[in-house]
């Protein structure tokens, strides 16, 4: 969480801040702040979003500078607690992503000494140690600094006596190099400066880079050098704007056609299924995830236990790591992550393969920690600025049916007919979801309907469950409904005592083997008052009978279908919310990537 910006070249900082700061907000919104070089250092801070900060900025003037975007962890959001943080002098000024396990100590120490501190937070402890370790080279006092610190932390630090030069380093945070025309970028994810170049280099854990009118130079924070490879980032600078649409997210989910075409592109083909990744043969396989990715592992359960037959567990990555998982080389272990910097994801798969097992990742940012940890597949759903998933979600359950047909075929368990199947199911995918958005005004009618309700229900069976877990969040992270997902079979066991007259439940109803026991469900929470909406298939006759409100997606393989009717509710979730005008993009209280625990 937080994004961190650096500039150095020759325009002026300020603006060029500004935007990349505009470009990382979805990674924390609650204040933001720049500190310029030019002589002394100035700086400029508020609590709120970075148009807050642009508000009150005066003019600032020189070719230096970095900033950053918050969510606030230690300490709450204010101007004081915003970044940059400087030291006593105020010569030394700091942005930093990350947390500071030891600050405390730090702190202690620092206060003992005569450093005076103006903030509550754990960053602010840097600024000060590098002060302490100052010996006239910016280099080798970071690093000296970072020798005492325990925790996360991506950082970009300048000082006054070296006015030309901004110093970067990183420990599981993320940090991005941008090579411009003669000119430099920093932030936490390529998203960010994608506009202004595509070639970058990516920063280590434990390295340490000095950025000036030289160039780059990276070594280790023990002081080796490091070969670093410049990379060509092939994103579409336009993937990462609004392009006229009112809110990303809305944008993303009408990206989806095109993003699924690109996640199935060159690998679906007569020979069979090719991955980026070889997928070793295993007994067991365990899925780890958090939040929207963890829906996208329950599915990938169902997939893959049903066409490679090999048992899969599903773990939420927060419990997995301090559960003392039963897992040896005999396993397979696939994190899933869009962002692949979700702390808990990468902490448990490291967790696991220190206990032998092989790992595997489902990663759709570039360049991410998780593709240094293990061999990744990529989802290829280009980058997500809504702070809700919703491309990276569906292209997660695309790779994860690609992955579930690979090994059947690769394990014989598989028949001909149902690889031809799933294949002609797959070439049609994106056709099928671009009907369901050409269907868009049907569901902002039906979403309409229901924005003043204050609790919602989703319920699935089979593959659908899934989908009614992630209809949920999406609902309740951007429109702030409670919304409760649950196993429809699972009705009689509790959720029927929360049915009561006219609550929506949202049910997910496609043909399937359980669609009979689907309408069965049905009754009963109509029996009870409910009222209900059906996600059917567009040749569903029945369906009409039983609920009070269709939303259709187009006839489907039924392990497919999945794919749409999470469309479906990903444009359910946007109306509700639209029409409750909330801040879509930038919920209450969330941010992207959650790279801390
Ligand atoms: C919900 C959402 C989150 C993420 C979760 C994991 O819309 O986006 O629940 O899915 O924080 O993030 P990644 O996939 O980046 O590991």
């Amino acid at each position: 969480m937080c994004g961190i910006v650096g500039y150095l070249g020759k325009s002026e900082a300020v603006p060029v801040l500004f935007d990349l700061l505009r470009r990382l907000e979805y990674r924390g919104y609650d204040s933001a702040g720049i500190a310029i070089l030019n002589g002394s250092i100035q700086t400029s801070k508020a609590k709120g979003r970075v148009d807050n900060l642009i508000s009150i900025t005066p003019e600032i003037m020189g070719c230096t500078g970095i900033g950053h975007t918050r969510w606030a962890t230690h300490g709450e959001p204010s101007s004081e607690n915003a970044h940059p943080h400087c030291n006593c002098e105020g010569s030394i000024a700091v942005v930093h992503n990350g947390i500071i396990e030891n600050y405390i100590e730090l702190k202690d120490k620092l206060i003992a000494s005569g450093h005076k501190f103006r903030s509550e937070t754990d960053s602010e402890v840097l600024p000060h140690l590098i002060e302490e370790y100052y010996d006239g080279d910016l280099e080798s006092s970071v690093r000296n600094a970072l020798s005492h610190v325990r925790g996360s932390y991506a950082i970009a630090v300048v000082s006054t006596d070296e006015p030309d030069q901004i110093v970067i380093a990183r420990k599981d945070s993320p940090l991005v190099i941008g090579l411009g025309n003669n000119e430099h970028f920093v932030a936490s994810d390529v998203a960010a400066i994608l506009k202004h170049t595509k070639d970058v280099i990516f920063m280590g854990d434990g390295e340490i880079g000095v950025i000036n009118g030289g160039g780059v130079k990276v070594t280790t924070l023990g002081g080796g050098s490091v070969e670093k490879n410049i990379e060509t980032i092939d994103w579409d600078p336009e993937s990462a704007e609004k392009s006229g649409y009112e809110h990303f997210m809305l944008k993303e989910i009408f990206e989806q056609p095109a993003v699924i075409r690109e996640t199935l592109s060159g690998r679906i083909s007569s020979d069979g299924i090719d991955l980026d990744a070889a997928l070793p043969n295993v007994r067991r396989i365990v899925i780890l995830a958090c939040g929207t990715s963890y829906h996208a592992g329950l599915f990938g359960r169902y997939v893959i236990e049903r066409f490679a037959r090999i048992p899969v567990d599903v773990e939420i990555a927060s419990e997995f790591r301090y559960i003392d998982p039963i897992i040896d080389c005999g396993d397979l272990v696939i994190a899933i992550t869009q962002s692949g910097e979700t702390a808990d994801t990468l902490a448990a798969i490291r967790e696991a393969g220190s206990r032998g097992s092989q790992k595997l990742g489902v990663v759709n940012m570039l360049g991410s920690s998780i593709t240094r940890e293990c061999p990744c597949i990529q989802t290829r759903a280009g980058p997500e600025i809504g702070v809700a998933a919703t491309k990276s979600f569906t292209s997660q359950l695309a790779v994860l049916l690609l992955i579930a047909i690979r090994l059947g075929s690769e394990r014989r368990m598989i028949t001909t007919a149902e690889m031809n199947d799933l294949a002609a199911g797959l070439r049609q995918i994106s056709g099928n979801i671009q009907r369901v958005l050409n269907d868009a005004a049907r569901t902002r009618e039906c979403a309409k309907l229901f924005a003043g309700a204050n609790q919602f229900m989703f319920m699935g069976r089979g593959a659908n469950y899934p989908c009614a877990l992630e209809g949920a969040l999406k609902l309740k992270e951007i429109s702030y409904i409670p919304a409760e997902g649950f196993a429809a079979g699972e009705l009689k066991h509790g959720p029927l005592a929360l049915i009561y007259e006219g609550i929506p439940v949202v049910a997910i109803a496609t043909k399937d083997a359980v669609y009979e026991k689907m309408l069965g469900n049905i009754k009963e929470v109509k029996a009870r008052g409910a009222t209900v909406i059906g996600i059917a298939n567009e040749s569903d006759t029945e369906i009409e009978r039983y609920v009070d409100h269709v939303l259709r997606v187009p006839d489907a393989d039924p392990w497919i279908a999945p794919i749409l009717s999470s469309v479906v509710l990903q444009l359910f979730a946007y109306y509700v919310a639209y029409y409750r005008d909330c801040e879509i993009d930038k919920p209450r209280n969330l941010a992207k990537s959650v790279t801390v625990e």
